[in-house]
């Protein structure tokens, strides 16, 4: 059991001493916090799992600082380099996940067991530096304890942790949902996770056909999109048009309404954004409502990686 208690946020310096001796840190990316820690500490692994409450067979992607550190960890078949190089040239760093075929030398706490690594670059000015001054890659889950919406300021891991666990501020995350995660194979790109990197962004940067893998055999390669996720405390409910929202409103008003409309469409209604999602599930969480109506518009509707954290938040 570790009872410290950090001032958060502490300092960058701070948060490398503790990575140097091995305790796991939250620490800021583009698309929601993470947290971190060495990927050769195998004890910093485990905790890592300990604290958030992580189902053992959900393996962690691996953050590199520089480009040379991705054949440390990964070892690309000669057929796959040309895309692999597309890929990262197109969208490293960024939100942009590849599942590769693992080196022996990466703890199977990681992989999960699987003979496969997830490793992204992330693209964040805090994150780069401390991967930059480590020296090494840095295994990181969102920071959310397993199964709630993902952290996407420091304020939300403080909140979550209760000052158990240092958070250093990095600021509000730009991209606001997890990254893309995808599986290049020869033929064809699989997509396991949606995120803001779209199918077509993809196409054009590879010249290869992409798809949104949905097998069971392909949600296994995945194994963290079968757990329940994201989901706050209350209830969450879809509705579709104002006049069902108007509906619902006239049975029951102790609701919060989450909308990307700037019309104001109820007395408690928060402003929805793909950047924006995981502040106003948690805000809403913490009002005391007896549900939390999101307000599927056109915009939201038309982006599918936001749609499909909002589903699954709504998912009990
Ligand atoms: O944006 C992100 O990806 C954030 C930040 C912190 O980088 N991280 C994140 O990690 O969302 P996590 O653990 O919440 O989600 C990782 C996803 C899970 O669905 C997991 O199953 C999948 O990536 N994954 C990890 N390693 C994999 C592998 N070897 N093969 C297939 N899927 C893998
Ligand atoms: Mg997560």
């Amino acid at each position: 059991m570790n009872f410290t208690q950090f001032k958060n946020p502490v300092s960058v310096i701070v948060i490398l001493k503790m990575l140097k001796v091995g305790a796991p840190v939250a620490v800021p990316t583009e698309t929601v916090y993470g947290l971190a820690a060495p990927i050769s500490n195998e004890t910093a692994l485990r905790r890592i799992f300990e604290i958030k409450g992580r189902p053992a067979d959900n393996p962690i992607i691996v953050h590199i600082g520089e480009m040379g550190q991705l054949t440390e960890v990964a070892s690309i078949p000669d057929l796959l380099l040309a895309t692999v190089e597309k890929l990262t040239t197109a969208f490293w760093p960024g939100p942009l996940t590849l599942v590769l075929p693992a080196n022996r030398s990466v703890s199977s706490i990681v992989t999960a067991g699987l003979d496969t690594v997830a490793v992204r670059m992330p693209n964040h000015p805090v994150f780069l530096q401390i991967l930059r001054e480590l020296g090494e890659p840095l295994a990181a889950p969102s920071a959310n304890p397993s199964g709630a919406p993902s952290p996407t300021r420091w304020e939300h891991v403080e909140a979550d942790y209760q000052g158990t666990v240092a958070v250093v501020d990095g600021g509000e995350c730009t991209v606001g949902i997890e990254s893309t995660v995808i599986l290049p194979t020869v033929n064809e790109i699989i997509v396991l996770r949606q995120g803001s990197i779209s199918e077509q962004e993809l196409r054009e940067a590879t010249n290869l056909p992409v798809r949104v893998g949905g097998s069971e055999l392909e949600q296994g390669a995945s194994p963290g999109t079968r757990h329940r996720h994201y989901a706050p405390r209350t209830p969450v409910r879809l509705v579709y048009s104002e006049n069902e929202l108007t509906d619902i409103l006239k049975l029951h008003d102790n609701c919060a309404v989450l909308s990307s409309s700037t019309s104001v469409l109820h007395t408690i209604q928060l402003h929805l954004t793909q950047q924006s999602l995981y502040d106003v599930l948690r805000k809403a969480d913490n009002l005391e409502v007896t549900e939390i109506l999101v307000h599927c518009t056109d915009d939201v509707m038309g982006n599918t990686a936001l749609m499909d954290r909002i589903r699954r938040a709504s998912e009990r």
